[in-house]
């Protein structure tokens, strides 16, 4: 019998805790290039997120942003479009003529294909002349918002230019960087061969590969979750932690981005990036300072400690699935299959379930069940460690099952934590039932628009490259999951849709886990 549902207790922190605190970093001087400027991720997230840095006094008073993008347009033509677009997007609601007027000088345009030398040499022209007209040495910050199939092009020409010059000394300045977006790659060979490319023209510490989810509030809070306190480190490991659940579920469908996903699947949109970076956060050792280097280096060990997973093994790691027609909120959805630009007879897996093993001495036995899914009952994402059961129960709980300790990090939505645990009701009889202790950064913080991308662009033009991954862990992630899609696109599904759209995903991964005696968290 399954246990009831805890009650929850909501946590209140002290008023000083929730004050708020002075920034401790603002951007350097520099100058931002956004190459694919007249794209949704420009429009979406990067522009207003610079509109906020700036709102709120993180970008430094000598500072410029170009776009760059194919069609023709004047700078004042784009800054209306970016006010536009800062006005649309859910980050900003209001927009005062002030701040809007000493964001939008610094707003500038140029036109042009990345595959087009002389376009480089008008980037660089207008870059020259912010350092000129700035009198001080500027910093350049080259953010590849383009299709992959461009990123090594681009490079190649932000070296071959001048634009981006080769800086082995990460204190040198001026400083050049390139935040290179997501896909990063599509395969391991891919990553590599892109890694290569890059590597051969600019040092490591010059490229900022992005993972957005990096960048979220409670992502970062795993870190001091974990290591500012004393309390959960003692019991971090196989002694105690019965396993682990990480679930990234969605309730859109594939929406306007069939053409990418139709390739890409699941394991490689999830699991490659976003899925095993929590995994890495969850599973490290402690680093031993808050420096990007010594935290990017307890990631690549973990994701190198993790069992491979091969064509042979795969029944006994994985399942997949792909959504059928169904209701998401009472409404009707269709089925992947039938959306727009699916083929008909669609292999794509649009929910997967995983489970990875830590080969080391902290994780031996510890199941790490990591699970992804479109067209999901819910919108959740989040990290339940499990504790282990009391290993004999005094208590008989009139015959009824009690929950195991969890500890819950909710990255989205409702940022948070919450531990649950069991308590007596109040009464004659010891009856147990299960409670949950809640700490929510809203009801805490009160509501943040502060997005992801505020804090990795501040980050990069700083130069801390902690949240953005490195060339190895990159490549420690594909060889990871590259056995799963290899085995899979070998072997064809035979059952799909095999599963219900707004449901928890199909009924093989029930079974899976219970296989190791668990049960999938309905968050
Ligand atoms: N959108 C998101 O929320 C999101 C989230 C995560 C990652 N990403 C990644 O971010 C990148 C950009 O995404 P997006 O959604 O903004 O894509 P998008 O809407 O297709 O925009 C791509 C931009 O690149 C420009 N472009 C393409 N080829 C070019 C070329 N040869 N020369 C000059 N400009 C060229 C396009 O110019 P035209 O307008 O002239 O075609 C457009 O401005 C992609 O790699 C994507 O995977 C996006």
């Amino acid at each position: 019998m399954s246990a009831p549902p805890p009650v929850a207790i909501p946590l209140r922190l002290s008023e000083h805790l929730a004050a708020p605190v002075e920034p401790l970093k603002k951007g350097d001087p520099c100058t931002a290039v956004i190459l694919g400027a007249g794209g949704d991720l420009t429009r979406r997230k990067l522009m207003p997120a610079l509109y906020h840095l700036l709102h709120d006094g993180l970008l430094h008073d000598d500072f410029s942003v170009v776009g760059a993008a194919r069609e023709p347009l004047t700078d004042q033509a784009f800054r209306d479009r970016m006010r536009q677009a800062i006005l649309d997007s859910t980050e900003v609601g209001h927009v005062p003529d002030a701040t809007w007027d000493r964001f939008a000088q610094r707003i500038h345009y140029v036109q042009g294909d990345m595959t087009d030398p002389a376009f480089f040499a008008a980037v660089s022209a207008r870059v020259a002349e912010f350092e000129k007209e700035s009198g001080r040495p500027r910093g350049r910050l080259f953010y590849l918002a383009l299709p992959p199939s461009v990123y090594a092009t681009a490079v190649e020409h932000l070296s071959a230019t001048g634009l981006v010059p080769r800086i082995d000394d990460p204190a040198q300045r001026p400083w050049a960087r390139v935040i290179v977006e997501k896909p990063f790659g599509s395969s391991l060979a891919t990553a590599r061969a892109l890694n290569q490319s890059i590597l051969k023209r600019l040092a490591e510490h010059q490229v900022f590969r992005i993972d957005h989810y990096l960048g979220k509030e409670t992502v970062q809070n795993l870190l001091v979750l974990r290591f500012a306190n004393s309390i959960f480190e003692p019991i971090w490991n196989r002694r105690h932690i019965h396993h682990v659940q990480i679930t990234a579920a969605e309730t859109v469908g594939v929406e306007h981005r069939a053409g990418y996903y139709e390739q890409a699947g699941v394991v490689r949109d999830m699991f490659q990036n976003h899925l095993l970076q929590l995994l890495a956060l969850t599973a490290m050792e402690p680093p031993v300072a808050f420096r990007a280097e010594d935290v990017r280096d307890e990631k690549v060990k973990v994701l190198r400690a993790i069992r491979p997973i091969t064509p042979a093994t795969i029944d006994d790691f994985a399942v997949r699935g792909q959504y059928g027609p169904g209701a998401i909120g009472g409404l009707a959805v269709p089925g992947y299959r039938q959306e727009d630009r699916v083929a008909p007879n669609s292999a794509t897996p649009t929910y997967a379930a995983v489970r990875f093993l830590v080969d080391n001495w902290r994780w031996q036995g510890v199941p790490f069940f990591v699970r992804s899914g479109k067209r999901m009952a819910r919108r959740a994402t989040e990290i339940a460690i499990q504790f282990q059961r009391p290993p004999h129960l005094m208590f008989q709980n009139g015959g009824r099952s009690f929950a195991a300790n969890t500890l819950v990090i909710r990255i989205q939505p409702n940022e948070g934590v919450s531990l649950c645990f069991e308590i007596k009701v109040p009464g004659v009889d010891v009856k147990m039932t299960s409670v949950q202790m809640d700490f929510s950064y809203a009801n805490v913080f009160g509501a943040t628009d502060h997005s992801a991308y505020e804090t990795l662009l501040l980050d990069a033009m700083v130069g801390d490259g902690t949240l953005y991954a490195r060339s190895d862990q990159v490549e420690a992630a594909w060889s990871i999951v590259d056995p799963i899609v290899q085995a899979w696109s070998a072997e064809p599904p035979r059952d799909f849709p095999n599963y219900v759209s707004g449901s928890w995903g199909p009924g093989a991964a029930d079974a899976f886990i219970a296989r190791d005696g668990c049960q999938w968290r309905q968050p």
